[in-house]
């Protein structure tokens, strides 16, 4: 096992959400929401989230990839699709664990805005906005992040840590 550092302790992350689901039901107050779960990373986040999120609501998701080890290819891939039934005049939250260069989440507005949702809005765990390539700007955000690869709570490095219940990253 590597030696891993941690950054934001279970503790922190479990107030945090809190906060966001609260903030949520606010803003939806008697509407449903339907939370897309970008997989696998946001898995985690999503299931912690929606267990503090009090209102209506639906689960789907959606699995994309981008990345192969520490660095984006800048190619997204759709491995598995929504159903346009499922998008359609609902109210969608992408729940994504942590936004980089900018790019997946880009894709998947533009690809869930073409399913004609009633409205879309995007909610991430992490934020590392000093490497955005393209321009984006989440509707909540957990916590901002240094330009910093970090694993735990959903965020893997090569498929390895996702179980970790903080988040962290490997000292060199
Ligand atoms: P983006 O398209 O560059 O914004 O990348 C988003 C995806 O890259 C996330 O959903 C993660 O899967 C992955 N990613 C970006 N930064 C990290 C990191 O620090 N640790 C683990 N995965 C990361
Ligand atoms: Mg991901």
């Amino acid at each position: 096992m590597d030696n891993i550092e941690v950054l934001i302790s279970k503790e922190k992350l479990n107030e945090r959400i809190k906060e966001i689901a609260h903030i949520i039901e606010k803003d939806y107050k008697g509407e449903e929401v339907t939370f897309v779960s970008v997989l696998k990373g946001a898995v985690f986040f999503t299931v912690d989230l929606m267990k503090h999120y009090d209102g209506d609501c639906i689960l789907d998701v959606v699995r994309v990839s981008s990345y192969s080890g520490e660095n984006s290819t800048g190619k997204i891939e759709l491995k598995i699709p929504l159903k346009k039934e499922h998008i359609k005049d609902k109210n969608i939250i992408i729940v994504e664990d942590i936004v980089d260069t900018g790019r997946t989440f880009k894709y998947l507005v533009n690809y869930i805005k073409r399913m004609q949702p009633k409205s879309v809005k995007t909610c991430v765990m992490l934020d590392k906005p000093s490497r955005r390539v393209v321009e984006f700007h989440p509707d909540y955000t957990g916590f901002e992040i240094e330009d910093l690869f970090v694993i735990g709570y959903g965020l893997d490095f090569d498929e390895k840590y996702r179980n970790l219940p903080y988040i962290g990253y490997i000292k060199k």
